[in-house]
Formats: C-alpha cells, structure tokens, sequence
C-alpha cells in the first residue's frame, strides 16, 4: 500500500492544482452547521470523492466536500461533511483531511460540532467553546509510523484548544452578544448514544458535553502543530439529564434553530484570529 505521506501529497497536489489561492484557516462544520459554507464568496467547490485518497462520507445532513472561498476576505477552506469513527473510517482516515490542510499551508483550524449537554446549567441551543478533550474513543489517529515531516512522535497536548485563540473567541462573543460557554468536550465513539449512567461517569470525570467527532481531528492538528479552535453546538441534554429519549433529529432541528447566532459568531471570529 502506499504510504500515508505520499497520499496526502496526491491529496494535496490535487486540491493545489485546482485553486488560486491557498487558504489560511480550514473550517470543519458538523451536523446541521455546513451551512457556513454557502456564505463563502468566490467558491471553489471541491468534492471529496474527486480527490485522490479521500475517504467519502455517508451520514444523512452532511454534505461532503470543500467550499474554499472567502469570509470576510480571509482565505478559508470549509469540510461540509467530515469522516466519522461511527461510519467505519480508521482514525487515520478521520484526520486525514486535516494532514492534507497542513501540507497546503494552513496552520489554523476551526472545528465545530452538535453535542449532547452534560453539564446540567447548560440548554439545548447553548454554544460551548471547548477548553480541552477527554478522548473516550481510547485510539488515536497518530497510532503507527510517526510522519515525520508533519509533526514529532510524542506531540504536546496541553494548549490542544489555542488559549490565545479561545480569549479571541471570548472576546468576538462579548462583542457581538452571543453568550458562549466554555468546556470539556468528551468524545465517544458512537454510534449510540451513552446511558445514564455513562453520562454520569462523564459527568464526574470532568465532562461537560459528549460527542462522536473532532478529537480526531484535533489531535491530528496539534500533532501538525496547528492553532485549534473548538465551538459545540449543545444540541440536547444528553442521556438521562431530561426525562426523555434522544434523537438525531432533535440534533439536526437545534442546530438549524441555532445557525443563524452560530454563523455570525464564526464570521466574527475569522477576522480576528
Ligand atoms: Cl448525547 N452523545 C453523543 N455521543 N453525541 C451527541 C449527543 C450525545 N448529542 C449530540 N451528539
């Protein structure tokens, strides 16, 4: 098979080609949030399955493909739709379009998903910018032949979430009214959703939501030594916190309810960073 690094150098090359310019942040939109990536000006679209090696994502309310474009000038390329563990990909095929964002120079990322609320003052509807991660999915992307030319063996993770990005992001918030949270992100594999009586576990390790993405990604982008921010759409109380069952349609009716204050906080975010 061929390695990793030559295929995210085809990945890369293709998407180069293919473009003018080269973007400066790379956005990855989780479910019910790609609509960001209409707001672009000047689109590029990009589908994955057009790129050599890219994985191809299945799961209903994501799109898949890229949006490179500009908001509010800034160069950015937007993932509408992202690999999940749940769907059968590697952890490295989960991370691999964040290895191919680095190698076309980006070095800041902005992650978002829909995530169940742990912490019981949070509401469905609330945005939590995530300080740091608990990986529960106990695998790692970066498991086997390190890549040297991305990043070193035993990469750092005690700033995983950019402190000087999450005080931008504060201050962005303050500014525009738009009231955010700030906490732990725990990552579970999915796809089921957890029981009570996990949720409490989390609960008591420090958790204050739960999902099935972005710590792949964002343990790929530290490794690239990029600057991650992390924004949680707190879709609904996870498992036993209200007395009622979970669905994902009530994840992607929330999102949707709350894209219109998640859309101006973003903006207003990559101008700033
Ligand atoms: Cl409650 N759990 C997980 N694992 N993912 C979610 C969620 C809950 N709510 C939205 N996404």
């Amino acid at each position: 098979m061929m390695e990793l690094d030559k295929k995210i150098l085809e990945a890369k090359k293709y998407i180069e080609n293919y473009l003018d310019e080269k973007p400066d942040i790379c956005l990855i939109l989780g479910s019910g949030l790609g609509v960001l990536g209409e707001k672009a000006e000047n689109q590029k679209i990009v589908d994955y399955s057009n790129i050599p090696h890219f994985p191809v994502s299945t799961i209903e309310g994501h799109k898949s493909r890229f949006v490179f474009g500009r908001i509010n000038n800034i160069k950015v390329a937007i993932m509408q739709g992202r690999f999940h563990f749940y769907e059968g990909y590697s952890m490295k095929e989960t991370a691999f379009p964040v290895w191919v964002m680095k190698s076309l120079g980006v070095n800041k990322l902005i992650v978002t998903n829909a995530a169940g609320g742990i912490n019981t003052s949070y509401r469905p509807g609330d945005l939590m910018l995530i300080k740091d991660h608990i990986n529960f999915m106990f695998t790692n992307p970066l498991i086997g032949p390190n890549l040297n030319s991305i990043g070193t063996r035993f990469p750092d993770m005690s700033n995983a979430y950019s402190y000087r990005m999450r005080e931008i992001v504060k201050n962005v918030s303050d500014k525009l009214n738009i009231p955010i949270k700030e906490g732990v992100y725990a990552s579970m594999t999915g796809p089921s959703y957890e029981t009570p009586a996990e949720i409490r576990m989390l609960r008591i390790l420090g958790a204050d939501a739960v999902g099935m993405s972005t710590v792949p990604e964002v343990i790929a982008a530290n490794h690239a030594e990029m600057e991650v921010i992390g924004i949680s759409c707190i879709t609904n109380m996870a498992a036993g916190v209200l007395d009622k069952p979970l669905n994902h349609q009530e994840v992607i009716k929330t999102a949707e309810e709350v894209k219109e204050k998640f859309i101006k906080l973003v903006t207003g975010i990559i101008s700033e960073i």
